[in-house]
């Protein structure tokens, strides 16, 4: 009849198959991965010096799309991971490149003028007020460094990095000063990080008085500041162009610091202008974060300069701050991360509520 070969024969497809097709799934799963960096190594237009360098790459990652992919079936959080331009970083590489924030005694500011705010509307988004230019980029610049980062603000190495860390507080400060600008007088301009990189020296020398937002705060109440259209982000190092410095845009009456370590505070502040907040951004979850409001984990060891830019409440009840980072539109929520507000920590969410701080027109 036949039957018992083909009984034998199933038998056999039976005991092979499951090693086989297994054998079969993990070449293609690594090929598949592979094929993934591949186009992963094209959109972000990524070279490498050499195959060893593409191939050290490919394992981190790997690894970190594992843990992404392991995030994304877990589905546990209110908020989506992707693979993003920081993919062949390991998240200790990623953190490292921002440890030299460092935190400044400050002289005490004026006075908090929102203090004796009892409203504010239950949203607020400055973009749609017009008071939030596009989203920049820190852009490329030494990106691949990370090895030569020194633990102190030494101007050269923050130029080679400015990638991540380097020159956030630039780009936190100068949206905050568009802001209040834009609040004041009507003009949304956009104003240039290249001068404050360039030529706010003493302020990032001096060790920043109450830290590098607040400098460059100090820096544009005594320069004011020019247009990115006249003095462009470079995102290399480059020597104070005198002639664009003293053709100042805008001017401020000088900044003051949100009392620390209070989101209700912040609220206030949010509620009247953008504010400059430094943040906890080394988590492997803010590394790839996608969209959705982000809720950590992450700590208060404050490491990135960000700007609130607005809050509100998702439709499942949780309350965020709207963040504007510079990190350009394809990270995040085109560019921007919502965070979690009002959480039992005082410190608020990353620290988001330790070191905030605003200019004033
Ligand atoms: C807030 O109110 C207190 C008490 O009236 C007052 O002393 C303080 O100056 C006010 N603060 C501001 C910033 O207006
Ligand atoms: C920065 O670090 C370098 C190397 O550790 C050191 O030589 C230099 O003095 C430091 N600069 C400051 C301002 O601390």
């Amino acid at each position: 009849m036949g039957s018992l070969k083909q009984l034998i024969f199933l038998a056999l497809i039976l005991l092979l198959c499951p090693q086989r097709s297994q054998a079969r799934t993990l070449g293609a799963v690594d090929q598949t991965m592979r094929q993934r960096y591949e186009q992963w190594m094209a959109r972000y237009g990524r070279v490498y010096g050499s195959d060893l360098e593409k191939e050290k790459r490919f394992q981190i990652f790997k690894e970190n799309a594992i843990r992404i992919d392991d995030f994304s079936q877990a589905n546990e959080k209110p908020f989506k991971l992707a693979l993003n331009k920081f993919a062949d970083l390991t998240n200790e590489e990623f953190k490292s490149t921002y440890n030299r924030y460092k935190e400044h005694i400050c002289s005490p500011q004026e006075s908090f003028k929102y203090e004796n705010i009892t409203t504010v509307p239950s949203t607020m988004d400055w973009r749609k007020k017009g008071a939030v230019t596009p989203i920049k980029n820190q852009q490329q610049c030494g990106e691949y460094k990370v090895s030569e980062l020194l633990p102190n603000c030494s101007r050269t190495l923050i130029d080679r990095v400015q990638n991540f860390a380097g020159c956030c507080w630039a780009f936190s400060a100068v949206a905050a000063v568009e802001g209040i600008h834009q609040i004041s007088t009507g003009k949304l301009v956009s104003l240039s990080e290249q001068e404050l990189v360039d030529c706010d020296i003493h302020g990032v020398d001096q060790g920043c008085q109450g830290g590098w937002m607040d400098s460059a705060f100090q820096f544009v109440k005594s320069h004011g500041l020019t247009t990115e259209a006249s003095y462009p982000y470079k995102g290399v190092d480059g020597k104070c162009n005198i002639k664009e410095e003293a053709n100042a845009a805008v001017h401020i009456t000088g900044y003051q610091d949100v009392p620390a370590n209070s989101e209700t505070s912040l609220l206030k502040a949010a509620a009247n202008q953008p504010v400059s907040v430094a943040i906890d951004a080394g988590d492997f979850n803010f590394q790839f974060y996608s969209s959705g409001v982000f809720t950590g984990p992450c700590g208060t060891e404050l490491d990135h300069g960000v700007a609130v830019v607005g809050y509100g409440t998702d439709t499942d009840g949780t309350k965020y701050w709207l963040v504007k980072n510079s990190w350009g539109a394809e990270w995040g929520e085109q560019g921007y991360i919502r965070m979690q507000r009002d959480v039992s920590a005082k410190e608020g969410l990353c620290g988001i509520a330790m070191k905030a701080s605003y200019p004033t027109a």
